[in-house]
């Protein structure tokens, strides 16, 4: 039995220490944002984040992952209240077959948390690792422009 905090619930989990964080996410916790892709760690379709930063959870077994706090797709925000990410992503209709949304809307996320106006140089390079095979990039590239945005706007209401 294994203790895993993912969106901020505590899970007890009952697996082998090796199995990859992306089958429990899927299979016990029923969160299937994260995506099986290539299973190798080379797509990013099952992105996560782990401790804030950007994680293959297909090739992250669950015995690392001790008092760390995972986050999904699911916890950046709900169907009736979408967190800013997900919203800029809508807005700009970034998606095709949707398959890649969630890794990169993390990915984006992690690095709205560190850097809030990036170029689009700046985050083409860091959503380098996370592959579309639809060739939704420039879509992609301007929802993570809306998102900073809205992220913007919204520390300066605060
Ligand atoms: S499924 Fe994990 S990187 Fe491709
Ligand atoms: S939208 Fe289909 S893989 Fe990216």
């Amino acid at each position: 039995m294994l203790a895993l905090k993912v969106n901020g619930a505590l899970h007890q989990v009952e697996a082998e220490p090796d199995t990859p964080l992306l089958y429990v996410l899927r299979n016990d916790l029923a969160l299937n944002g994260a995506k099986y892709g290539c299973g190798l760690g080379q797509c990013g379709a099952c992105t996560v984040l782990i401790e804030g930063r950007p994680a293959f959870s297909c090739i992250t077994p669950i015995s690392v992952l001790a008092e760390c706090e995972v986050t999904t797709v699911e916890g950046l925000g709900s169907v009736e209240a979408p967190g800013p990410v997900q919203r800029a992503f809508m807005g700009e209709q970034a998606a095709q077959c949707g398959f890649c949304i969630p890794g990169m809307m993390l990915r984006a996320h992690a690095l709205l948390k560190q850097h809030k106006q990036p170029s689009d140089a700046e985050i083409r390079s860091y959503l380098e690792s996370n592959l579309c095979r639809c060739g939704t990039h420039m879509r992609i590239v301007r929802a993570v422009r809306r998102a900073a945005e809205l992220m913007r706007a919204a520390a300066g209401s605060e």
